[in-house]
């Protein structure tokens, strides 16, 4: 077993959407515990200035299209090496139209970012890592996974992201490669914040509605993404991992007013 700095031992990892939010935390976190990282995402500007930033490497990668991902991955493992750990961070979030306004389009485009993606990504990178016999995945799912919201495109694609890690964790664990899931909670990266800020989108804060009382930080998700992808977790394949201060666990509150320390005491009290 290894910890800190030398978890990583030096290993590849590779995170899509390693540009911002999410994806960038964990770029962070993997270089401290000692991981080579690449940055596979849509925005080669932002992809360079957050490499630049975490010591890492980056390509320019649309996860929406196959030939893109087949084309990365041959390049990356040409330049930098075996891949040994894979971060599906990359995504589009939802426009929530009502079903009866159908938007086949947008459908069709956040699916197949976030859910055709996240498979292809697996397919192109997992078959090389169970080839090899070691490897780790993370993708990642959402509470909206979980607990849907009006973003139907997005939740039904974040839900059947646990069904897919599932199954690939059942094709690739004889051949040494791990595959699990996260659910993150409201995380507080630049986009969720400023949705916040403008007060559009959460008429509740979202934060409030957690057993914690708060916001999960970007660095708090990473954190468990490393754990999951080291040899730490060696025995953990299969699995969706929630780190959402609590929301899943307090949801069924919100009826009777919200957790204590949320509402006014009760009455009968
Ligand atoms: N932030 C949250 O509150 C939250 C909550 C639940 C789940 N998640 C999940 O965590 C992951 C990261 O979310 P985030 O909030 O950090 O997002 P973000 O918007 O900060 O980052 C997403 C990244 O994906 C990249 N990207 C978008 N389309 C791409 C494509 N076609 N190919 C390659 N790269 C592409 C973007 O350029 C960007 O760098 C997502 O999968 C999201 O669904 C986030």
């Amino acid at each position: 077993m290894s910890n800190g700095t030398s978890e990583g031992r030096g290993r590849l990892a590779v995170v899509t959407g390693g540009a911002s939010g999410i994806g960038a935390a964990t770029c962070e976190v993997l270089r401290v515990r000692g991981w080579e990282v690449v940055i596979a995402d849509i925005d080669t500007a932002a992809a360079q200035r957050a490499a630049a930033q975490y010591s890492g490497h980056c390509v320019t990668m649309d996860v929406a299209d196959q030939a893109s991902i087949a084309r990365a991955a041959a390049e990356i493992e040409a330049r930098h090496g075996a891949v040994y750990g894979l971060v599906n961070c990359a995504a589009l979030f939802a426009p929530q139209t009502p079903p009866e306004h159908l938007d086949i389009e947008s459908w069709d485009r956040i699916t197949g970012t976030n859910l055709r993606g996240t498979y292809i990504c697996n397919v192109e990178f997992g078959k090389r890592m169970a080839g090899r016999g070691q490897g780790a995945i993370v993708n990642m799912s959402s509470i909206g996974g979980h607990r849907p919201n009006h973003g139907h495109a997005y939740t039904t694609s974040k839900a059947a992201i646990i069904t897919l890690t599932q199954g690939m964790a059942g094709e690739w664990g004889r051949s040494g490669v791990r595959v699990n899931s996260i659910t993150p909670g409201f995380v507080g990266v630049p986009r969720v914040l400023a949705a916040i800020e403008l007060g559009k989108r959460y008429p509740v804060p979202p934060g409030s509605l957690s057993a914690l009382g708060r916001l999960v930080e970007p660095a708090e998700v990473a954190e468990s993404i490393a754990f999951l992808l080291s040899d730490r977790a060696s025995g953990i394949t299969g699995t969706d991992l929630a780190v959402d201060a609590g929301v899943l666990a307090t949801s069924g509150w919100v009826v009777h007013g919200g957790v204590p320390g949320a509402r006014a005491p009760a009455a009968d009290a």
